[in-house]
């Protein structure tokens, strides 16, 4: 069975929602699925992981220069690589999501493949949309 991991960072529990629904939804589709906070992730048992989304709320001026947040960065930063695993990102926001998925591959650079899929919600619903685009991940080869 393929294994999941969905880690979020959330400051008022918006995304926090986000990765449990994207947990559900992955756990639906038959992955053996964790949804953990940043401060919870064994980054060890990381590199087990066939699929990791690593998620974080919106930071920013509103309409311009969004950006993960401090802890978040930190969090990247010490990730272990994991090029065995795809990888993909979420976000929840207001207003626009503007640079937040560029800096959040730019934090991410080094240690993981290609992103393969973006996520974001502004309630931290999961849309049809979102639904199809995840099951688009999980089947790409
Ligand atoms: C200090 C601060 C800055 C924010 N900057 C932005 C922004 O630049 N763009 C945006 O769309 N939303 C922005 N938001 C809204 C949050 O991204 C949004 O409410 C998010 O869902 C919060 O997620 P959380 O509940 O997981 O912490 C900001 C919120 C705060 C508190």
């Amino acid at each position: 069975m393929s294994t999941a991991v969905v880690i979020y960072r959330s400051r008022s529990g918006t995304t926090r929602r986000y990765g449990e629904e994207i947990g559900a939804h992955l756990r639906s589709r038959g992955l053996e699925t964790r949804v953990v906070s940043i401060g919870e992730c064994d980054l060890e048992r990381l590199r087990e992981a066939d699929l990791v989304l690593l998620g974080c709320w919106t930071n920013g001026l509103m309409v311009v220069l969004q950006h993960p947040d401090q802890p978040w960065l930190d969090f990247a930063r010490d990730l272990p690589p994991i090029p065995g695993a795809r990888v993909g990102l979420f976000t929840t926001y207001k207003l626009a999501t503007g640079s937040m998925f560029s800096r959040m591959r730019a934090a991410l650079a080094g240690k993981a493949g290609p992103i393969g899929l973006e996520l974001k919600s502004r309630s931290g619903g999961l849309s049809d949309g979102d639904r199809r685009a995840l099951d688009r991940f999980i089947e790409t080869p």
